[in-house]
């Protein structure tokens, strides 16, 4: 109580209070998309099954997934003038940085997207936003590295597709590897969806003003880049590299106990798990699987993270704390394998993420009770009355 101001602590921001899309047990390392555990999703769904659970409730059935691919598929290309966006941007610039200005430009292309209030409409911008996410992202890349932008080929399906605009040339012919692809789908399914973590938290609280779902995106986008959130998986592999060698970890376990020094370790540590977070349990079985299968089982960088991993496991801070690795921590040495280069591991995060924060945003707009979010803030600040007589 500052005298002037009361705190209701039991204030809840409306635009996130309520869901029933995903559910997380962080004592028990326990997550749900839709009732259905990350575990059998991740083995025996691919990506657009996911999607359609996520937007729908249900899992499709043969013709219901069918539909919704061809639909997925009607979106997947740019209007050709926001194609001219990337041009103004710095060759050099983050492809995160990139990403949220060409995803909230959307905005300027699709002017029915402002009428949330009708379902169509709402449709409508979920299917384009999962379509051209990939699109965007894979021609963030190319601009990036200099290279022309591959369109879509509606051939592959939606992962392969994404494998395609980021890696063929005009020069050469590009046929994605079925292994990397499949590892590929994987990833987007872990990344999905989150219950309301920060991103997801600012998409709602954005939508909650009635904003159109392209700037809540962008919003999201923005949120998920920082290295305390999406961010991690690619300061975890500079980590890593940091690192270097097995001899040197013990350096780093220490740093990031020491409360005088702002290192903490990344891919460690989470607000709501702690225990493993099942994510990173199914990361880390995707990396053995795919660096097995591409000949890769000596990768470094991976026996130094399943070092790192024991050794802290095995460390009083971390058992104290309640420190387990999180989604991010093998995240990146699996896309490091399947040839996404570090700069782009964000992105990669924010087009799979992207169905979670639509599917979220689709569900508060729907809701009639629903109300603007408007979070209160405990003033600590000194309690005036009057200003001094002059
Ligand atoms: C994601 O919310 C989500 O769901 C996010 C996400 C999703 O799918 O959307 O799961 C994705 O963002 C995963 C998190 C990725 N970030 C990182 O890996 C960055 C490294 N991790 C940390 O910065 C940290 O663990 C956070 C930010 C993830 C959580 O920070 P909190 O909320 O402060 O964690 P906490 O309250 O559980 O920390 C308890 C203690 C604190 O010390 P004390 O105040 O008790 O002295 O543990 C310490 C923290 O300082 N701690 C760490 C640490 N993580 C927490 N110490 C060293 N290294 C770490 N990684």
């Amino acid at each position: 109580q500052s005298g002037l101001f009361t705190y209701d602590p039991g204030f809840v921001s409306t635009a996130s209070s309520k869901s029933a899309i995903t559910f997380i047990d962080g004592d028990e390392g326990v997550l749900l998309y839709r009732g259905y555990p990350i575990e059998q999703l991740a083995t025996r769904c691919d990506f657009m099954e996911v999607c359609y659970l996520l937007l729908n409730g249900e899992l499709p059935d043969s013709t219901q997934k069918n539909q919704f691919v061809t639909t997925v598929k009607n979106h997947t290309m740019l209007h050709e003038q926001l194609v001219k966006f990337f041009g103004g941007f710095r060759r050099d610039a983050h492809p995160m940085a990139v990403m949220v200005g060409v995803v909230g430009a959307l905005s300027a292309f699709y002017h029915e997207a402002m009428d949330i209030a009708d379902a169509i409409h709402r449709e409508e911008s979920a299917f384009r936003l999962i379509a051209k996410l990939p699109t965007i992202t894979a021609m963030a890349y190319k601009y990036n590295i200099g290279q022309p932008f591959i369109y879509p080929h509606n051939d592959l399906g939606y992962t392969e597709n994404f494998l395609y605009m980021m890696f063929a040339t005009p020069a050469e012919k590009y046929v994605p590897n079925p292994i990397i692809a499949r590892a590929m789908d994987r990833i987007l399914i872990l990344h999905a969806d989150h219950e309301q973590n920060a991103s997801t938290s600012t998409v709602r609280l954005a939508g909650s003003s009635g904003a159109n779902p392209f700037a809540c995106i962008s919003a999201g986008i923005a949120c998920l880049w920082g290295p305390a959130h999406g961010g991690a998986n690619e300061a975890c592999l500079n980590m890593l590299e940091e690192i270097g060698d097995i001899s040197r970890i013990n350096e780093y376990i220490n740093r990031a106990k020491d409360k005088n020094d702002p290192f903490r370790l990344m891919g460690f540590g989470h607000r709501v798990y702690k225990n493993f977070d099942p994510r990173a349990n199914l990361m880390r079985e995707t990396c053995h699987e795919v660096l097995n299968e591409l000949g890769l089982h000596n990768d470094r960088l991976f026996k130094l993270a399943l070092e790192l991993e024991k050794i802290a496991l095995e460390d009083d801070y971390f058992i104290s704390k309640k420190l387990y690795p999180n989604v991010d921590f093998y995240s990146g040495i699996v896309q490091r394998a399947l040839g996404i280069p570090t700069s782009m591991f964000t992105s990669v995060f924010a087009m799979a993420r992207t169905v979670g924060w639509v599917a979220q945003w689709n569900e508060m707009i729907s809701d009639p009770e629903q109300k603007i979010g408007r979070p209160r803030q405990l003033y600590i600040g000194t309690p005036r009355r009057d200003m001094p007589k002059s």
